[in-house]
């Protein structure tokens, strides 16, 4: 299934936090995956995905771990460089792991392993770490910041649930959006909250907002590669879509995803909460 007559990856320039702000005052919607490797790097760029993700979900969909606590430094620099060698086009952020971030100094050292051995644009931190965001922004490393559900919090929260449901947690929410956005963030992923709640941050920020689990009025959209592929060891989260059921590839499964995507089809309210 053609869905997009671009011209071939290499002929296309990289994309930049600035294309991607540009994508939102545009009202384009912004389509990301999380890529581990080679292989599936090339095909997404391929498709025209615009964001790839290296995320710590790697721990669970690459090594078979319950959470993404184990996942290292070293370990997510080795799958950027895997993904970061294979694309043209789209713009590579990655995880900085469970307590890679725990002091600004701890911070920067890592992500320059991640900027520098592993090639990618963004680095993403889970929570509100203000003075750390400040002092890797002051330093030129782009980051984005990630609310809602915090898989790194696992062992505190005890289950996966949607955040931001009573409304002293959905304004803690707004407000720790607003702060972090005022520290230098590029981009935010809010994931597993209510649809409403997405909204009302995407309007009131104006870089962009990229969901899992928040509804179609997030400027963006991201799933976990593995889920929407039907490949996932366990349940597949109700906010994902299994796109390989009437796909005829990866790349076509890819490309429908990119196209419901851009065109707000999915997440339908089935997807959201
Ligand atoms: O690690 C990851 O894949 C993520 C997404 C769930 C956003 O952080």
């Amino acid at each position: 299934m053609t869905l997009y007559n671009s011209p071939p990856a290499p002929l296309r320039k990289a994309l930049s936090i600035l294309d991607l702000a540009a994508m939102k005052q545009a009202g384009e919607k912004i389509s990301c995956l999380t890529a581990y490797d080679a292989s599936f790097s090339a095909v997404l760029d391929k498709v025209g995905i615009d964001v790839m993700l290296v995320g710590d979900s790697l721990g669970m969909v690459i090594q078979g771990a319950i959470s993404t606590i184990p996942v290292t430094i070293e370990q997510i620099v080795y799958h950027c460089r895997c993904v970061t060698q294979a694309k043209h086009r789209a713009f590579v952020m990655a995880d900085l792991p469970f307590l890679s971030y725990a002091t600004p100094t701890m911070a920067i050292e890592n992500a320059a392993k991640l900027m520098q051995l592993g090639g990618v644009q963004m680095v993403k931190i889970e929570g509100s770490h203000l003075e750390t965001i400040r002092t890797l922004v002051k330093y030129g490393v782009p980051v984005c910041g990630h609310l809602g559900l915090l898989p790194q919090c696992i062992n505190q929260l005890g289950s996966y649930q949607v955040r931001g449901r009573e409304p002293l947690e959905a304004d803690k929410i707004i407000s720790d959006a607003q702060k972090l956005e005022q520290a230098g963030i590029g981009l935010l992923v809010l994931e597993c909250v209510p649809a409403s709640l997405a909204k009302k941050i995407s309007l009131l920020l104006k870089i962009p907002v990229i969901g899992i689990g928040a509804g179609v009025d997030c400027d963006g959209q991201v799933l976990v590669l593995y889920d929407m592929l039907g490949i996932s060891l366990g349940k597949r989260p109700r906010f994902s879509k299994n796109f390989m059921q009437g796909a005829e590839s990866i790349e076509d499964a890819v490309a429908r995803y990119q196209h419901q995507v851009k065109t707000g089809v999915f997440p339908s309210e089935e997807h959201s909460y």
